[in-house]
């Protein structure tokens, strides 16, 4: 059974900067309460004509361009996102257009911050089983479209961007060792977007005065799963390969709040150089958070060819992932 390997990493940002002094104009809090409780300092917003897939193209063909791949050989397009273009088509068929990817299978999937995660589990299953031998995994969002920007509680947290990797079939010892993705369904509702789906349609009454086109979440519930979960998927990915957390070589956990990853490599003993983290110029930018930062340390030289890579979402839903990569 052949293996799956990361072959070529991309990202793309927009580059508009809310700082915390920016929100600071906007809704009442300060620069010292969104540092201390969450380690933001700033974020990237899309301008007016840029969207979901604005970004995930551009993130897609900078991966592509690394592992040497053409967007003809790939068989799977897999978009990770909760903030797609429209409800349909799937934002991921944009996307193959766009790269001319022909002959690609393309969808979207609907795993909040775990999204990416997801993709990679999936395009890695595809992959050993034979079903495919190239995958284009992109984890995008625009979550300034869904942010209520009168709300403190949660405008301040979340920024737009987008990740890709190239996932491919390959022979030897390199490649993701293993991937594990859980969800918890009987939180659903601390985080979610009430409208847009078929529970709550179009209605200028309901709707838009009730302001149920904007995300909502009950961050302190979410801060508490976070960390347990996160630890439960970091355990599970490093039991399943006999390793142990000495083992690994660099932490990329989602961006989401830098007292989360904090809590998170403390229960498993890891010290701080070997956590990777950006969200102090991101903030969360949710499906997009780790492979931003997985393109962030590839391309900086943070991670050598043999390192063990451990990769951990945490995200609505509830849904949770790892994976374990020896690079
Ligand atoms: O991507 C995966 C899902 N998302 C997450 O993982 C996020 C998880 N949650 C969190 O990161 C944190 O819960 C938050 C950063 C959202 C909030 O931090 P917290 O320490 O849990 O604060 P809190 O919600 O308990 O609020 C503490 C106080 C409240 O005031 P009172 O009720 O004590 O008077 C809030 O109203 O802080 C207040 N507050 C703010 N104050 C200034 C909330 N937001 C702000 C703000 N500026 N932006």
């Amino acid at each position: 059974m052949s293996r799956a390997r990361i072959t070529g990493t991309g990202s793309a940002l927009p580059d508009k900067i809310i700082t915390n002094r920016d929100l600071e104009q906007m809704v009442e809090t300060s620069d010292e309460w969104i540092t201390t409780r969450t380690g933001i300092k700033e974020r990237r917003i899309a301008a007016d004509r840029e969207y979901t897939s604005t970004f995930a193209v551009e993130a897609g063909r900078r991966a592509l361009a690394m592992s040497g791949t053409g967007a003809d050989e790939l068989d799977l397009i897999i978009l990770g996102t909760v903030t797609p273009d429209f409800p349909f088509p799937a934002t991921a068929c944009i996307i193959q257009k766009e790269l001319g990817a022909h002959k690609a299978a393309a969808f979207d999937l609907s795993a909040a911050c775990s999204g990416f995660m997801y993709g990679l589990s999936i395009a890695t299953t595809h992959i050993r089983a034979g079903a495919a031998k190239k995958a284009l995994v992109i984890g995008a969002e625009v979550l300034s479209r869904v942010v209520d920007w009168t709300d403190r509680n949660t405008c301040i947290l979340f920024g737009d961007g987008a990740g890709a990797a190239v996932v491919e079939a390959c022979e030897g010892e390199s490649g993701i060792l293993s991937t594990h993705i859980f969800s918890d369904g009987s939180h659903w509702d601390q985080l979610y977007l009430p409208a847009a789906g078929s529970r709550n349609p179009a209605s200028c009454q309901r709707t838009i005065d009730e302001r149920l086109y904007y995300l909502r979440m009950e961050g302190n519930d979410v801060y508490k799963h976070a960390v347990r979960a996160m630890e439960e998927a970091a355990i599970t990915a490093l039991n399943a390969n006999g390793m142990s957390p000495s083992d690994i070589s660099l932490f990329i956990p989602h961006q989401a709040n830098r007292r989360i990853i904090d809590a998170t490599a403390k229960r498993l003993g890891l010290s701080e150089d070997k956590v990777f983290v950006n969200l102090h110029t991101y903030g969360n930018t949710s499906a997009a958070s780790i492979p931003i930062a997985l393109d962030e340390a590839n391309r900086s030289g943070a991670i050598k060819k043999g390192d063990i890579v451990l990769m951990d979402a945490f995200g609505g839903g509830f849904t949770y992932a790892s994976a374990l990569v020896r690079w």
